[in-house]
């Protein structure tokens, strides 16, 4: 059973305001996307990772994660990534079914979410190869939710109890993710939303903090103390 991630990390993350891609961002003299891919391999389930880096970046990317590669035959492999996230996944999904053989679960990680567990890896994996064809890790939600309208008039307010935020890695069947990414629809802000477009169930997983996605200047704030709260680890 070949468990292959795709990591998106063709992002400019803007937000973060750093005047690089988020991917390339370090914390602690790191970059997030090599804890990321470190992560994934760490983890002892991933043997394969594809990188979808920014076009202007693949050696950039290919330089700061060739060592990543381990002893064990884990192997990082990077391509250009396209505009949109959903792209970006599709490229990487395509050379993973056609470069690496045996591919038959995917994992889409973002590289933003480089502090992840091996456990919530571990919980994804098990249950994509138990029978699930798209699992996803979640949290509960803390804060209330209202549904707006564009004037940003309240017009609902959502059980909360009901919701969950989502995480990544999110790990699918690849015939099925395949199968969603050729639908191409539009709006889908992660791959299980695609999947649940084609009727697919998706179940869920328990997600963990740690896996929080690093989006804003507070975030990378954050996840230094993260590091400092570990002991440096991861
Ligand atoms: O923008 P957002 O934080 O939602 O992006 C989520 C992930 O998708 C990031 O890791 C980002 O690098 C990646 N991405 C991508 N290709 C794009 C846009 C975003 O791989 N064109």
């Amino acid at each position: 059973m070949g468990v292959v991630a795709l990591v998106p990390a063709a992002g400019r993350g803007e937000r973060l305001g750093y005047g690089m891609p988020k991917a390339l961002v370090p914390v602690d003299g790191v970059p997030l996307l090599v804890r990321a891919v470190r992560g994934l391999l760490d983890s002892g389930r991933v043997r394969h990772v594809v990188i979808a880096a920014p076009p202007s970046e693949v050696d950039v990317v290919n330089t700061v994660t060739a060592p990543l590669a381990t002893p064990a035959g884990g192997a990082v492999h990077v391509v250009a990534g396209g505009s949109e996230r959903s792209d970006s996944v599709r490229l990487a999904l395509t050379y993973a079914l056609r470069e690496i053989p045996d591919t038959s679960i995917v994992l889409v990680h973002d590289a933003a979410r480089a502090f992840t567990p091996p456990a919530v890896v571990d919980a994804v994996v098990d249950a994509v190869a138990a029978g699930h064809p798209a699992v996803i890790p979640v949290l509960p939600v803390a804060d209330t939710v209202k549904q707006v309208d564009a004037s940003g008039v309240v017009i609902a307010t959502p059980d909360r109890a009901a919701l969950r935020v989502v995480q990544t890695p999110q790990g699918f069947d690849a015939a099925v993710l395949l199968r969603a990414h050729e639908a191409a629809h539009e709006g889908a802000t992660d791959d299980a939303g695609l999947v649940e477009r084609l009727g697919v169930p998706v179940v869920t997983v328990p997600g963990h903090p740690d896996a929080m996605k690093i989006t804003t200047k507070f975030d990378l704030a954050v996840a230094e103390a993260l590091l400092v709260g570990s002991g440096g680890a991861p």
